[in-house]
């Protein structure tokens, strides 16, 4: 059965759907299959799979349809599949900005996400849920959800503030036995890293609070990055042999080990190949 990973932070800007979007393509590299489900209004990881602008594209077919269907909708329905075989996403539009009130009729809207993606989780190894920098029903939607979730920050004070603030939300929900008890925070990834004396105070900060939970190494700023999400295209693409795309290569297998760890634990099957 597929693992959903959430990607977050409450701070904006901070790497989650760089960071999501790079993990999931370094995932599908070595042969794991992926579905991206893009939980955020703003589209960002959507527009970097489809290669459309998100401005012009009108989907059909959008997480949004499937939580205005509720419960008893199946994902399979909303997945869009992308030239590699390995890789399916879910996309989302503005019309995600409305959740709130297009799923005020269901009940337990918290659950909406638990239950949609029963219809999926057989089909993938991973699915990994880019979110909003917000903490709000969408959040808590992806947290039930999942079994892992990645916290992301750059190195700075209004990150980690955003930072601490889900983990705050993270100890709300495993330790409330109607949302999610078995979430697992896998780990913390640091993005944008430049060598001066901020980042250095909030990188041994963060490796102070949360230890061994620190995913190595730290990924630099660079101007790829820029390029790349500029372009809607992956940092492989456009840096195949950069020091970020390292960065990026390093933490991803890093990352999956962990996870595979974590599983072997917990008396799991590792997911295939
Ligand atoms: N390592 C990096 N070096 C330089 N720029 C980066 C790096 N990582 C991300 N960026 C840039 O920072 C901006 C924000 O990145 P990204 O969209 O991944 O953040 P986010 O947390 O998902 O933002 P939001 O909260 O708005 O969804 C983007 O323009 C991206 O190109
Ligand atoms: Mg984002």
């Amino acid at each position: 059965m597929g693992k959903v990973v959430s990607f977050m932070n409450n701070k904006g800007g901070v790497g989650k759907t760089t960071s999501a979007h790079s993990i999931g393509l370094a995932w599908a590299k070595t042969g794991k299959k992926i579905l991206f489900l893009d939980l955020d209004s703003q589209a960002n990881l959507t527009s970097m799979l489809s290669e459309t602008d998100p401005l012009s594209q009108e989907w059909e077919q959008t997480i949004e349809d499937a939580f205005i269907m509720g419960p008893d909708g199946n994902l399979k329905d909303f997945v869009h599949h992308t030239s590699n075989p390995l890789i399916d996403f879910v996309p989302a539009d503005l019309d995600l900005a409305n959740f709130e009130q297009d799923t005020v009729r269901h009940r337990l809207s918290e659950l909406l996400l638990l239950d949609l993606l029963e219809g999926v989780r057989d089909d993938y190894d991973f699915i990994i849920v880019d979110c909003p920098p917000a903490i709000q029903k969408l959040s808590y939607n992806a947290m039930v959800a999942s079994d892992y979730l990645v916290l992301v920050s750059s190195l700075d004070g209004k990150s980690y503030k955003g930072l601490q603030m889900m983990v705050n939300v993270y100890n709300e929900v495993v330790t409330n036995k109607r949302l999610n008890p078995s979430l697992k925070l896998i780990g913390f990834i640091a993005t944008m890293y430049q060598r001066d004396k901020v980042n250095q105070y909030f990188w041994e900060l963060l490796q102070k609070d949360f230890g061994p939970l620190v995913i190595q190494p730290y990924i630099r700023k660079s101007t790829m990055i820029n390029r790349a999400t500029s372009f809607d295209m992956s940092i492989y693409d456009i840096d195949p042999k950069g020091r970020v795309t390292e960065d990026y290569l390093r933490v991803s297998q890093n990352l999956l080990v962990r996870i595979m760890d974590d599983m072997a634990h917990s008396g799991e099957e590792r997911p295939s190949k």
